[in-house]
């Protein structure tokens, strides 16, 4: 087990029988009863993430708050779980706003997101009486000064700021640099602008900024220098409006056997130190801080387990093993390049002898999950376990080539639960009249 020990869920052991266990769940039992492509979720692992954002962030400041970003993996089970554990919640859309009320999400606790909210989702929020909305375009605070008027509502809003830092992360998932769809630039003047707007907008009650420089981000030093920047602009922009600061998201985790993460308490000293450091010394007031951590919250604590379908030696070029899923319940790879790992959950520890390309059962040639995995010798119906899949995995989940999304299940003290069940090939066909 070693090897992969930090890409792996900490619970992570070798039975007596030598199969992978997470959460005292034997994997090879668990896609059995199941069957496969099989996300596992840490149950434990999971609540114990979310109470260690919290404990290490309050012990800054007990105002401060972490605000979970949906996105990264929605399941009901999860967002009662957040909810239990004293979270509150980034949604991005009206679908996510609608799937934490359904988890009983107190609205007050919601942050609506998106670039490119619409006037029904905007109105959907103002319905639910969300927390605060983050406004993302000039266009956007006017619709939204409209939609709260008519309703006779006073909406708490945070402006979306891009400060221009940019975190060494891929580009598809770096968000704070000028050239970016999301937020308002400090440069060239937009973002005060915005501020400018919200002050104006009768229904629209300006509270804060916020602030999201990127994800998958290992070198912590890009939120100090956020901080900084937002500081300055703080002071610049006057007021004693602006007294919420939102710092995003962003904290990588380990893909791989190579990543070294810093931990979620590095994370929340380094962003609540900056903070507190750089509005000090402005001579402001210490904000109240919001962090809204997705994928490391999710990532490490979801295995995803598949079944092989098909072996290929191509002569002298390479050999291939496609399994039952692929880019329709894990995106990543094709999306971002991402690199993962590989494990056997029947043999977890057996010598990696072999070097293959995994690859999906999807009818496009970059359906590959990893391009150069190192496993012992795999044939037809053998089990794979790629780790830390939790995030943005089943969340990005699709059906092409009419490929149904899989179930996933909560383990925990060696009991299994069915949070999303499979889907059926009924369901395929739900939709269509
Ligand atoms: C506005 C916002 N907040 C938070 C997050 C969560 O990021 P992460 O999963 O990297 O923590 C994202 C991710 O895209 C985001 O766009």
């Amino acid at each position: 087990m070693q090897p992969l020990s930090q890409v792996l869920p900490p619970s992570a052991t070798t039975t007596p029988e030598g199969h992978l266990s997470i959460g005292g769940c034997d994997v090879v039992a668990l896609a059995a009863e199941f069957g496969t492509p099989l996300v596992i979720y840490d149950a434990a692992l999971l609540r114990d993430t979310m109470r260690r954002y919290v404990q290490a962030l309050r012990a800054h400041d007990p105002r401060a708050e972490v605000v979970y970003a949906s996105k990264a993996f929605w399941a009901q089970a999860l967002l009662r779980m957040a909810h239990q554990e004293d979270l509150r919640m980034d949604v991005a859309s009206g679908g996510e706003l609608f799937m934490a009320l359904h988890a009983g999400f107190p609205a007050g606790k919601i942050v609506m997101h998106g670039n490119a909210k619409d006037a029904r989702e905007i109105g959907e929020a103002l319905d639910a009486m969300v927390g605060l909305i983050v406004v993302d375009s000039l266009d956007e605070i006017a619709l939204l000064d409209q939609l709260a008027g008519e309703r006779g509502r006073r909406q708490n809003v945070l402006v979306r700021v891009t400060p221009g830092v940019k975190p060494s992360t891929h580009a598809y998932i770096s968000t704070g640099q000028l050239d970016s769809k999301f937020g308002f630039s400090l440069e060239g003047g937009l973002a005060a602008q915005a501020v400018a707007a919200c002050r104006a907008a009768a229904n629209v009650n300006l509270v804060g900024l916020h602030c999201h420089i990127g994800s998958q981000i290992f070198e912590l030093g890009a939120y100090p220098a956020a901080a900084a920047l937002l500081a300055a602009f703080v002071k610049e922009q006057g007021g004693d409006d602006l007294t919420v600061m939102d710092m995003g998201g962003g904290l990588g985790i380990a893909y791989t056997r190579d990543d070294d993460p810093p931990s979620v308490e590095e994370f929340a000293d380094t962003v609540m130190d900056a903070v507190h450091a750089e509005w000090d010394a402005a001579g402001l007031p210490r904000p109240r801080v919001l962090v809204e951590p997705g994928r490391s919250i999710v990532g490490r604590a979801g295995v995803t387990v598949y079944r092989v379908t098909g072996t290929k030696d191509i002569p002298g070029v390479r050999r291939y093993v496609a399994v039952d899923g692929g880019m329709s319940d894990l995106m990543r790879p094709m999306l971002y390049g991402a690199t993962y790992e590989a494990i056997l959950p029947d043999r977890p520890e057996a010598e990696a002898t072999d070097t293959l390309r995994l690859v999906g059962k999807h009818c496009e040639s970059g359906d590959v999950l990893i391009q150069e995995a190192e496993l012992p010798p795999l044939a037809r119906d053998d089990l794979v376990c790629i780790p830390a899949t939790g995030a943005y995995g089943v969340a990005m989940a699709s059906n092409y080539n009419g490929v149904t999304r899989p179930a996933v299940v909560f383990v925990e003290d060696g009991r299994a639960t069915v949070v999303v069940r499979r889907e059926t090939y009924a369901e395929l066909v739900a939709r269509d009249l």
